[in-house]
């Protein structure tokens, strides 16, 4: 069935652009929204709320602001398996042992520095994509300034 889902191409993989982009490419996901911005911390914290409480936390939201991001709404058969199959598993590392053709495998440098994000749910893809493009308005990132 088709489904939506939010990739984003984080800093470190907007300085790779052109190579993801062509990954992205070469497995026929369609983009049908995409925008690139930097987030404040305000705004990273409200994005990875759910990891508040890890101990990686303060590392990822000084990595997701130290550089503008990408994010686009793919819509897809499966989007969100899908997308999470390409980019493969969160740490590059690994992704080089179970997945060497993912994204994070090829472009990844570290668990932090992963290059790219997918929503994890259908459910997460919903609020990840109202996050970044709001169907009206009031969640869009930057208007409360
Ligand atoms: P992502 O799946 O986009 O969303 C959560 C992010 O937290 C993840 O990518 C990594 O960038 C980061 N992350 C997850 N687990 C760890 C970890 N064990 N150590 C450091 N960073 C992590």
């Amino acid at each position: 069935k088709k489904e939506k889902t939010l990739g984003m191409i984080k800093p470190d993989g907007v300085e790779k652009l052109g190579q993801i982009l062509d990954e992205i490419y070469k497995r026929g996901f369609l983009l049908t929204r995409l925008r690139m911005c930097c987030l404040d911390r305000n705004q990273a914290f409200r994005f990875y709320e759910e990891h508040r409480d890890k101990p990686f936390f303060n590392a990822l939201i000084d990595y997701i602001t130290s550089g503008p991001i990408i994010v686009f709404e793919i819509v897809n058969t499966n989007a969100v398996d899908n997308w999470r199959e390409a980019i493969g598993p969160t740490d590059p590392s690994r992704a080089r042992t179970v997945a060497p053709t993912s994204i994070r495998a090829q472009y990844g440098i570290d668990v932090t520095r992963n290059v790219v994000h997918g929503s994890d749910s259908a459910a997460s893809a919903v609020r990840e994509l109202e996050f970044f493009f709001p169907s009206s308005g009031p969640m869009l990132p930057n208007t409360s300034k």
